[in-house]
Protein backbone atom coordinates (compact mmCIF):
# COMPACT_ATOMS: atom_id res chain seq x y z
CA UNK A 1 0.00 0.00 0.00
CA UNK A 2 1.25 3.48 -0.39
CA UNK A 3 1.45 6.15 1.88
CA UNK A 4 -0.65 8.58 -0.24
CA UNK A 5 -4.48 8.49 -0.11
CA UNK A 6 -6.38 5.80 -2.62
CA UNK A 7 -7.53 6.59 -5.96
CA UNK A 8 -11.08 8.46 -5.75
CA UNK A 9 -10.38 9.33 -1.80
CA UNK A 10 -10.42 12.42 -0.15
CA UNK A 11 -7.09 12.48 1.92
CA UNK A 12 -7.74 11.67 5.85
CA UNK A 13 -6.96 15.84 6.33
CA UNK A 14 -9.29 16.56 3.57
CA UNK A 15 -13.40 16.91 4.02
CA UNK A 16 -15.96 19.29 2.83
CA UNK A 17 -16.97 19.83 6.61
CA UNK A 18 -15.63 22.53 9.01
CA UNK A 19 -17.61 21.70 11.50
CA UNK A 20 -20.23 19.00 11.18
CA UNK A 21 -21.15 18.81 14.75
CA UNK A 22 -23.53 21.97 13.60
CA UNK A 23 -25.42 19.06 11.52
CA UNK A 24 -26.56 17.29 14.88
CA UNK A 25 -29.59 17.12 16.12
CA UNK A 26 -29.27 18.78 19.48
CA UNK A 27 -27.10 21.85 17.99
CA UNK A 28 -28.30 24.98 19.42
CA UNK A 29 -27.68 27.57 16.52
CA UNK A 30 -26.32 31.13 17.30
CA UNK A 31 -28.65 33.06 14.59
CA UNK A 32 -32.12 31.92 15.32
CA UNK A 33 -33.74 34.05 12.52
CA UNK A 34 -37.49 34.23 11.88
CA UNK A 35 -39.21 33.96 14.77
CA UNK A 36 -38.74 37.56 16.36
CA UNK A 37 -42.52 38.18 17.26
CA UNK A 38 -42.76 33.98 19.01
CA UNK A 39 -39.59 35.16 21.12
CA UNK A 40 -41.38 38.40 22.17
CA UNK A 41 -44.42 36.45 23.09
CA UNK A 42 -42.26 33.97 25.46
CA UNK A 43 -40.56 37.07 26.76
CA UNK A 44 -43.22 39.07 28.13
CA UNK A 45 -44.82 35.99 29.68
CA UNK A 46 -41.48 35.82 31.16
CA UNK A 47 -40.91 38.67 32.28
CA UNK A 48 -42.46 38.57 35.57
CA UNK A 49 -40.38 35.64 36.77
CA UNK A 50 -37.13 38.20 36.44
CA UNK A 51 -39.31 40.68 38.86
CA UNK A 52 -39.38 37.99 41.37
CA UNK A 53 -43.16 36.85 40.64
CA UNK A 54 -44.67 33.98 38.85
CA UNK A 55 -44.35 34.06 34.96
CA UNK A 56 -47.61 33.66 32.88
CA UNK A 57 -47.91 30.44 31.82
CA UNK A 58 -47.53 29.69 28.11
CA UNK A 59 -48.97 27.24 25.45
CA UNK A 60 -46.42 26.86 22.00
CA UNK A 61 -47.82 25.11 19.52
CA UNK A 62 -46.86 24.38 16.03
CA UNK A 63 -45.39 21.46 13.64
CA UNK A 64 -42.27 19.33 13.98
CA UNK A 65 -38.92 21.03 13.49
CA UNK A 66 -40.09 24.94 13.48
CA UNK A 67 -37.93 26.01 16.46
CA UNK A 68 -39.94 25.34 19.57
CA UNK A 69 -37.39 23.71 21.31
CA UNK A 70 -34.63 26.11 20.11
CA UNK A 71 -36.64 29.31 21.47
CA UNK A 72 -36.95 27.87 24.82
CA UNK A 73 -33.06 26.80 24.83
CA UNK A 74 -32.28 30.00 23.69
CA UNK A 75 -34.28 31.53 26.26
CA UNK A 76 -33.60 29.87 28.90
CA UNK A 77 -30.15 30.12 28.63
CA UNK A 78 -30.21 34.26 28.53
CA UNK A 79 -32.37 33.79 31.50
CA UNK A 80 -29.63 31.44 33.44
CA UNK A 81 -26.84 33.76 32.55
CA UNK A 82 -28.31 37.10 33.52
CA UNK A 83 -30.72 36.27 35.99
CA UNK A 84 -31.79 34.19 38.88
CA UNK A 85 -34.62 32.61 37.59
CA UNK A 86 -34.37 28.80 38.01
CA UNK A 87 -35.10 27.44 34.54
CA UNK A 88 -35.48 23.07 33.76
CA UNK A 89 -36.47 21.91 30.32
CA UNK A 90 -38.00 18.51 30.60
CA UNK A 91 -38.26 16.04 27.65
CA UNK A 92 -41.43 14.51 28.11
CA UNK A 93 -40.53 11.64 25.38
CA UNK A 94 -37.81 10.93 27.48
CA UNK A 95 -39.72 11.93 30.92
CA UNK A 96 -43.02 11.07 30.84
CA UNK A 97 -44.57 10.29 33.65
CA UNK A 98 -45.58 12.59 36.71
CA UNK A 99 -43.25 11.33 38.82
CA UNK A 100 -40.33 11.53 36.09
CA UNK A 101 -41.02 15.41 35.05
CA UNK A 102 -40.39 16.08 38.97
CA UNK A 103 -37.81 13.92 39.25
CA UNK A 104 -36.22 16.07 36.37
CA UNK A 105 -36.77 19.21 37.78
CA UNK A 106 -35.34 18.02 41.27
CA UNK A 107 -32.29 17.48 39.09
CA UNK A 108 -32.20 21.01 37.38
CA UNK A 109 -32.37 22.16 41.16
CA UNK A 110 -30.26 20.75 42.87
CA UNK A 111 -27.63 19.44 40.53
CA UNK A 112 -28.10 16.10 41.69
CA UNK A 113 -30.44 13.02 41.16
CA UNK A 114 -33.05 12.28 43.32
CA UNK A 115 -32.28 9.21 45.56
CA UNK A 116 -32.97 6.10 44.04
CA UNK A 117 -34.21 4.24 46.40
CA UNK A 118 -37.17 6.02 45.47
CA UNK A 119 -38.87 8.66 48.16
CA UNK A 120 -42.49 9.25 47.75
CA UNK A 121 -43.65 11.40 44.71
CA UNK A 122 -44.85 13.84 48.15
CA UNK A 123 -41.51 14.37 49.51
CA UNK A 124 -40.16 14.91 45.94
CA UNK A 125 -42.40 17.91 45.45
CA UNK A 126 -41.91 19.34 49.17
CA UNK A 127 -37.97 19.40 48.58
CA UNK A 128 -38.77 21.26 45.35
CA UNK A 129 -41.30 23.59 46.85
CA UNK A 130 -39.20 24.07 49.82
CA UNK A 131 -35.80 24.72 48.30
CA UNK A 132 -38.21 27.46 46.13
CA UNK A 133 -38.96 29.62 49.36
CA UNK A 134 -36.00 29.01 51.12
CA UNK A 135 -34.07 30.67 48.61
CA UNK A 136 -36.84 33.01 47.47
CA UNK A 137 -36.09 32.26 43.49
CA UNK A 138 -38.52 31.77 40.85
CA UNK A 139 -39.05 28.05 38.92
CA UNK A 140 -40.00 28.16 34.74
CA UNK A 141 -40.49 24.61 34.31
CA UNK A 142 -40.81 23.85 29.86
CA UNK A 143 -42.46 20.46 28.99
CA UNK A 144 -41.33 19.90 25.54
CA UNK A 145 -42.84 17.34 24.20
CA UNK A 146 -45.78 17.76 26.13
CA UNK A 147 -48.17 15.41 24.12
CA UNK A 148 -46.31 12.80 25.50
CA UNK A 149 -47.64 13.15 28.67
CA UNK A 150 -51.17 13.05 27.22
CA UNK A 151 -50.30 9.77 25.30
CA UNK A 152 -49.71 8.29 28.79
CA UNK A 153 -52.67 10.10 30.70
CA UNK A 154 -50.13 12.08 33.01
CA UNK A 155 -50.66 15.48 31.71
CA UNK A 156 -53.73 16.52 33.75
CA UNK A 157 -51.53 15.47 37.40
CA UNK A 158 -48.43 16.74 36.26
CA UNK A 159 -49.73 20.32 35.31
CA UNK A 160 -51.99 20.42 38.41
CA UNK A 161 -49.29 19.72 40.99
CA UNK A 162 -46.84 22.36 38.83
CA UNK A 163 -49.57 24.78 39.05
CA UNK A 164 -51.33 24.20 42.18
CA UNK A 165 -47.43 24.18 44.17
CA UNK A 166 -48.05 27.85 45.36
CA UNK A 167 -51.36 26.83 46.64
CA UNK A 168 -49.49 23.44 48.41
CA UNK A 169 -46.76 25.78 49.75
CA UNK A 170 -47.40 29.15 49.76
CA UNK A 171 -44.58 31.19 47.97
CA UNK A 172 -43.99 28.57 46.02
CA UNK A 173 -43.32 30.88 42.03
CA UNK A 174 -43.48 28.07 39.61
CA UNK A 175 -44.21 29.14 35.79
CA UNK A 176 -45.28 26.48 32.92
CA UNK A 177 -44.46 26.55 29.17
CA UNK A 178 -45.80 23.19 27.35
CA UNK A 179 -44.51 22.35 24.07
CA UNK A 180 -46.97 20.84 21.75
CA UNK A 181 -46.07 19.72 18.46
CA UNK A 182 -49.37 17.14 17.56
CA UNK A 183 -51.96 20.06 15.99
CA UNK A 184 -54.52 17.19 16.49
CA UNK A 185 -54.09 17.16 20.04
CA UNK A 186 -56.45 19.60 21.60
CA UNK A 187 -54.50 20.40 24.39
CA UNK A 188 -56.89 22.57 26.86
CA UNK A 189 -59.71 20.23 26.00
CA UNK A 190 -57.83 16.95 26.86
CA UNK A 191 -57.08 18.07 30.16
CA UNK A 192 -59.52 17.08 33.51
CA UNK A 193 -61.74 20.28 34.31
CA UNK A 194 -59.66 20.71 37.39
CA UNK A 195 -57.09 21.91 35.38
CA UNK A 196 -58.53 23.83 32.66
CA UNK A 197 -60.15 26.00 35.75
CA UNK A 198 -56.22 27.02 36.69
CA UNK A 199 -54.17 26.87 33.39
CA UNK A 200 -55.27 30.01 30.97
CA UNK A 201 -52.21 29.88 29.24
CA UNK A 202 -51.29 32.41 26.66
CA UNK A 203 -50.61 31.20 22.99
CA UNK A 204 -47.40 31.33 20.79
CA UNK A 205 -48.05 29.93 17.39
CA UNK A 206 -44.77 28.53 15.48
CA UNK A 207 -45.42 27.92 11.46
CA UNK A 208 -43.93 26.40 9.25
CA UNK A 209 -41.41 28.02 7.58
CA UNK A 210 -41.11 29.22 4.23
CA UNK A 211 -38.65 27.99 1.32
CA UNK A 212 -37.02 31.78 1.23
CA UNK A 213 -37.07 31.71 5.55
CA UNK A 214 -35.91 27.79 4.44
CA UNK A 215 -33.09 28.88 2.37
CA UNK A 216 -31.99 31.31 4.71
CA UNK A 217 -31.88 29.24 7.70
CA UNK A 218 -29.88 26.63 5.82
CA UNK A 219 -27.52 29.37 4.18
CA UNK A 220 -25.98 30.25 7.47
CA UNK A 221 -25.96 26.31 8.89
CA UNK A 222 -23.83 25.60 5.92
CA UNK A 223 -21.53 28.67 6.05
CA UNK A 224 -21.04 27.29 9.60
CA UNK A 225 -20.58 23.70 8.97
CA UNK A 226 -19.19 23.31 5.27
CA UNK A 227 -16.06 25.46 3.77
CA UNK A 228 -16.40 27.71 1.72
CA UNK A 229 -17.56 27.23 -1.39
CA UNK A 230 -19.22 23.39 -0.75
CA UNK A 231 -22.69 23.50 -1.28
CA UNK A 232 -23.76 26.15 -4.06
CA UNK A 233 -27.13 28.42 -4.44
CA UNK A 234 -29.09 25.56 -7.16
CA UNK A 235 -27.80 23.34 -4.35
CA UNK A 236 -29.20 24.53 -1.49
CA UNK A 237 -32.90 25.43 -3.12
CA UNK A 238 -32.84 22.11 -4.05
CA UNK A 239 -32.52 21.12 -0.23
CA UNK A 240 -34.85 23.90 0.82
CA UNK A 241 -37.48 22.43 -1.77
CA UNK A 242 -37.35 18.86 -0.30
CA UNK A 243 -37.37 20.90 2.99
CA UNK A 244 -40.63 22.77 2.82
CA UNK A 245 -42.42 19.37 1.38
CA UNK A 246 -42.27 18.54 5.23
CA UNK A 247 -42.02 22.15 6.32
CA UNK A 248 -39.62 20.07 9.37
CA UNK A 249 -36.18 21.91 9.28
CA UNK A 250 -34.59 18.62 10.50
CA UNK A 251 -35.23 17.14 7.52
CA UNK A 252 -32.93 20.01 5.63
CA UNK A 253 -30.23 20.16 8.42
CA UNK A 254 -29.81 16.24 8.01
CA UNK A 255 -30.45 16.79 4.20
CA UNK A 256 -27.26 18.52 4.35
CA UNK A 257 -25.16 16.65 5.96
CA UNK A 258 -25.68 13.64 4.63
CA UNK A 259 -25.27 15.14 0.98
CA UNK A 260 -21.86 16.27 2.18
CA UNK A 261 -20.88 12.72 2.92
CA UNK A 262 -21.79 11.68 -0.14
CA UNK A 263 -19.61 14.14 -1.95
CA UNK A 264 -17.18 13.01 0.01
CA UNK A 265 -17.93 9.25 -0.91
CA UNK A 266 -17.00 10.58 -4.62
CA UNK A 267 -14.15 12.27 -3.56
CA UNK A 268 -15.79 15.70 -4.75
CA UNK A 269 -15.00 18.91 -2.40
CA UNK A 270 -18.74 20.09 -3.69
CA UNK A 271 -21.71 19.11 -2.91
CA UNK A 272 -24.43 18.24 -6.62
CA UNK A 273 -28.30 18.21 -6.83
CA UNK A 274 -27.54 14.14 -7.16
CA UNK A 275 -25.76 13.77 -3.72
CA UNK A 276 -28.82 16.17 -2.15
CA UNK A 277 -31.27 13.95 -4.00
CA UNK A 278 -29.66 10.36 -3.02
CA UNK A 279 -29.86 12.06 0.30
CA UNK A 280 -33.40 12.57 0.70
CA UNK A 281 -34.19 9.05 0.72
CA UNK A 282 -33.08 8.83 3.86
CA UNK A 283 -33.30 11.84 5.19
CA UNK A 284 -36.86 12.10 4.88
CA UNK A 285 -37.42 9.68 7.17
CA UNK A 286 -36.13 11.73 10.01
CA UNK A 287 -39.25 12.70 11.97
CA UNK A 288 -40.00 8.51 11.75
CA UNK A 289 -36.69 8.10 13.39
CA UNK A 290 -37.35 10.26 16.29
CA UNK A 291 -40.89 8.82 16.71
CA UNK A 292 -39.39 5.35 17.05
CA UNK A 293 -36.73 6.42 19.47
CA UNK A 294 -38.98 7.34 21.84
CA UNK A 295 -40.82 4.28 22.18
CA UNK A 296 -40.69 1.75 25.06
CA UNK A 297 -39.93 -2.28 24.12
CA UNK A 298 -43.32 -3.65 23.81
CA UNK A 299 -44.23 -0.26 21.79
CA UNK A 300 -41.39 -1.16 19.33
CA UNK A 301 -42.53 -4.90 19.32
CA UNK A 302 -45.94 -4.03 18.34
CA UNK A 303 -44.98 -1.16 15.28
CA UNK A 304 -42.88 -4.73 14.32
CA UNK A 305 -45.52 -6.54 14.58
CA UNK A 306 -47.89 -3.61 12.63
CA UNK A 307 -45.21 -3.94 9.95
CA UNK A 308 -45.60 -7.76 9.36
CA UNK A 309 -49.56 -7.26 8.75
CA UNK A 310 -49.30 -4.14 7.26
CA UNK A 311 -53.07 -3.21 6.55
CA UNK A 312 -54.57 -6.28 8.29
CA UNK A 313 -57.67 -5.92 10.75
CA UNK A 314 -56.67 -5.02 14.54
CA UNK A 315 -57.99 -8.43 15.97
CA UNK A 316 -54.98 -10.18 13.76
CA UNK A 317 -52.87 -8.37 14.28
CA UNK A 318 -53.66 -8.45 17.98
CA UNK A 319 -52.87 -12.00 18.31
CA UNK A 320 -49.46 -11.87 16.83
CA UNK A 321 -48.33 -9.08 19.31
CA UNK A 322 -50.03 -11.07 22.12
CA UNK A 323 -47.82 -14.31 21.02
CA UNK A 324 -45.06 -12.38 20.66
CA UNK A 325 -45.14 -10.35 23.87
CA UNK A 326 -47.77 -11.92 26.19
CA UNK A 327 -49.40 -8.48 26.73
CA UNK A 328 -53.07 -8.56 27.21
CA UNK A 329 -55.95 -6.35 25.07
CA UNK A 330 -56.06 -3.10 27.04
CA UNK A 331 -52.12 -2.14 26.75
CA UNK A 332 -52.34 -3.21 23.07
CA UNK A 333 -55.48 -0.64 22.25
CA UNK A 334 -53.59 1.87 24.76
CA UNK A 335 -50.54 1.64 22.45
CA UNK A 336 -52.28 1.83 19.44
CA UNK A 337 -53.92 4.40 20.42
CA UNK A 338 -50.18 6.06 21.18
CA UNK A 339 -48.99 5.20 17.69
CA UNK A 340 -52.08 6.72 15.67
CA UNK A 341 -51.20 9.92 17.22
CA UNK A 342 -47.65 9.88 16.75
CA UNK A 343 -48.59 9.38 12.91
CA UNK A 344 -46.86 6.23 12.88
CA UNK A 345 -49.93 4.29 12.14
CA UNK A 346 -53.26 4.94 10.47
CA UNK A 347 -55.61 3.31 12.46
CA UNK A 348 -58.96 3.41 10.21
CA UNK A 349 -62.54 1.71 10.41
CA UNK A 350 -63.44 -0.14 7.80
CA UNK A 351 -67.02 -2.34 7.10
CA UNK A 352 -65.75 -5.88 6.88
CA UNK A 353 -68.68 -7.52 4.30
CA UNK A 354 -71.27 -9.23 6.68
CA UNK A 355 -69.36 -8.81 10.25
CA UNK A 356 -69.60 -4.62 11.20
CA UNK A 357 -66.68 -2.47 12.09
CA UNK A 358 -63.46 -3.55 12.76
CA UNK A 359 -60.10 -1.00 12.54
CA UNK A 360 -57.69 -1.99 10.28
CA UNK A 361 -53.84 -1.27 10.75
CA UNK A 362 -51.48 0.46 8.65
CA UNK A 363 -48.02 1.99 8.75
CA UNK A 364 -48.46 5.41 7.67
CA UNK A 365 -44.76 4.80 6.33
CA UNK A 366 -43.04 2.13 4.19
CA UNK A 367 -42.59 -0.84 6.11
CA UNK A 368 -39.39 -1.72 5.13
CA UNK A 369 -38.39 1.93 6.25
CA UNK A 370 -40.03 1.70 9.70
CA UNK A 371 -37.79 -1.82 9.99
CA UNK A 372 -35.03 -0.74 9.32
CA UNK A 373 -35.33 1.86 12.14
CA UNK A 374 -36.35 -0.13 14.62
CA UNK A 375 -33.32 -2.14 14.59
N1 LIG B 1 -34.84 29.97 13.04
C1 LIG B 1 -33.93 29.02 13.07
N2 LIG B 1 -32.63 29.29 12.80
C2 LIG B 1 -31.70 28.32 12.84
N3 LIG B 1 -31.94 27.04 13.11
C3 LIG B 1 -33.21 26.69 13.37
C4 LIG B 1 -34.26 27.65 13.37
N4 LIG B 1 -35.42 27.02 13.68
C5 LIG B 1 -35.11 25.74 13.86
N5 LIG B 1 -33.79 25.53 13.68
C6 LIG B 1 -33.11 24.22 13.73
O1 LIG B 1 -34.01 23.24 13.25
C7 LIG B 1 -33.97 22.05 14.05
C8 LIG B 1 -35.33 21.79 14.62
O2 LIG B 1 -35.68 22.84 15.52
P1 LIG B 1 -36.38 22.55 16.91
O3 LIG B 1 -35.80 21.30 17.51
O4 LIG B 1 -36.30 23.78 17.72
O5 LIG B 1 -37.85 22.28 16.41
P2 LIG B 1 -39.18 21.93 17.24
O6 LIG B 1 -40.21 22.91 16.81
O7 LIG B 1 -38.86 21.84 18.68
O8 LIG B 1 -39.55 20.50 16.65
P3 LIG B 1 -40.37 19.30 17.38
O9 LIG B 1 -41.76 19.77 17.56
O10 LIG B 1 -40.29 18.17 16.40
O11 LIG B 1 -39.67 19.03 18.68
C9 LIG B 1 -32.91 22.30 15.11
O12 LIG B 1 -31.73 21.68 14.70
C10 LIG B 1 -32.74 23.82 15.14
O13 LIG B 1 -31.41 24.14 15.42
MG1 LIG C 1 -38.84 20.19 19.97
Amino acid sequence: MSDGPEEGMLSWDESVFRDEHVFEIDYVPETFAHRETQLQSLQYALRPAVRGSRPLNTMVRGPPGTGKTTAVQKLFGELSAETDVQTVRVNCQVDSTRYAVFSRVFQGLFEYEPPSSGISFKKLFSQITDRLVEEDEVLVVALDDVNYLFYENEASDTLYSLLRAHEAHSGAKIGVIIVSSDLNLDVIEELDSRVQSVFRPEEVYFPKYDTDEIVDILRGRSERGFHEGVVGAPELDRVAELTAESGDLRVGIDLLRRAGLNAEMRASKTISVEDVDEAYDKSKYVHLSRSLRGLSDSERALVEVIAEHDGEQAGVVYEAFHDETGLGYTRYSEIINKLDQLGVIEAAYADVDGRGRSRSLTLAYDPDAVLDRLN
